[in-house]
């Protein structure tokens, strides 16, 4: 495995970041996880526009796109693999133990892992903690991730693949890496932005394609929607057979089957939409 590290292309043994990063330290730090076919990048443009959004949001330099770019295409032809999740990482660098950040500058790191494509369909479960709707970090990117790591082992210990999120006031949220979409008498919906989720690439890319609405969605809607399907990067568009106890009929239904035929009809046809 080789590793883009400090400018240039590093072996695994030898990739190494200070234990005072600050990354490490607080997780002040963000990232992109981008979908990598036969080691070419799906939507990039669109994943570096969010590096630099979720950077400016917590206050760190803009990464430089070219580097990046760089950087992804050195990976990608050093590790060859048919799907891969190629990750951007970006952190406050080098910094004192507390919160302040120090001055060296950013650290960036660029690696890869293989993986199989997802099930089409999948369980979720809910989770009684909630997204912050209001937070600073909201709607950014960033390495800060524990409490999707508490809810995605609760998730895995229930035999869910992903759990669901409410905001603080009740409202249907997102999932721990993904977006979610319910179907109403027949019309697709999804919570909006101002709901405290990440504004998903998948997302983005279904609603264009689907015209799919932003709405403001009880939590509870789960126990009533005609059909549920996630959105993520590596998910693409994947049914929900299961939500909690409740087992939509026949997942995917008609209407997620449709965004998933469009998705992929879509997404083959251009690979930085
Ligand atoms: C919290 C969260 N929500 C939603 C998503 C889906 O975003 P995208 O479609 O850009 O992968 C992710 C991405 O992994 C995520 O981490």
């Amino acid at each position: 495995m080789r590793i883009w590290l400090d400018g240039g292309l590093r072996d695994l043994d030898s990739a190494r970041v200070s234990v005072f990063d600050h990354g490490l330290t607080v997780g002040d730090g963000i990232f992109e996880t981008v979908k990598a076919l036969d080691g070419r990048t799906f939507a990039l443009t669109r994943h570096l526009d969010r590096l630099t959004r979720s950077a400016r949001g917590l206050g760190l330099p803009d990464p430089d796109h070219d580097e990046v770019r760089e950087a992804c295409a050195a990976v990608l032809e050093a590790n060859p693999m048919p799907l891969g999740r190629l990750r951007i990482t970006y952190t406050g660098g080098h910094g004192p133990l507390g919160s302040d950040r120090g001055e060296h500058g950013p650290t960036l790191v660029v690696a890869v892992g293989e993986t199989a494509r997802r099930p089409d369909s999948t369980s979720v479960i809910t989770v009684p903690w909630t997204r912050n709707e209001r937070g600073a970090l909201t709607g950014l990117k960033t390495t800060s991730y524990a409490e999707n790591v508490v809810a995605l082992a609760r998730a895995h210990q229930h035999g869910a693949s992903e759990a669901l999120f409410g905001n603080t006031v009740g409202q249907l949220c997102e999932g721990t890496g993904s977006n979610v979409f319910v179907v109403l008498d027949g019309e697709i919906h999804t919570p909006p932005v101002a709901s405290g989720c990440l504004p998903g690439i998948t997302r983005a890319l279904v609603a264009e394609w689907t015209g799919a609405k932003e709405t403001d969605l009880p939590l509870d809607v789960l126990q009533r929607a005609d059909e549920v399907f996630l959105t993520s990067t590596l998910r693409d568009v994947q049914a929900v057979h299961r939500v909690d106890d409740r087992e939509p009929a026949g997942a995917p239904g008609p209407v997620t089957a449709k965004a998933m035929r469009i998705f992929d009809e879509r997404a083959g046809d251009d690979l930085d939409p």
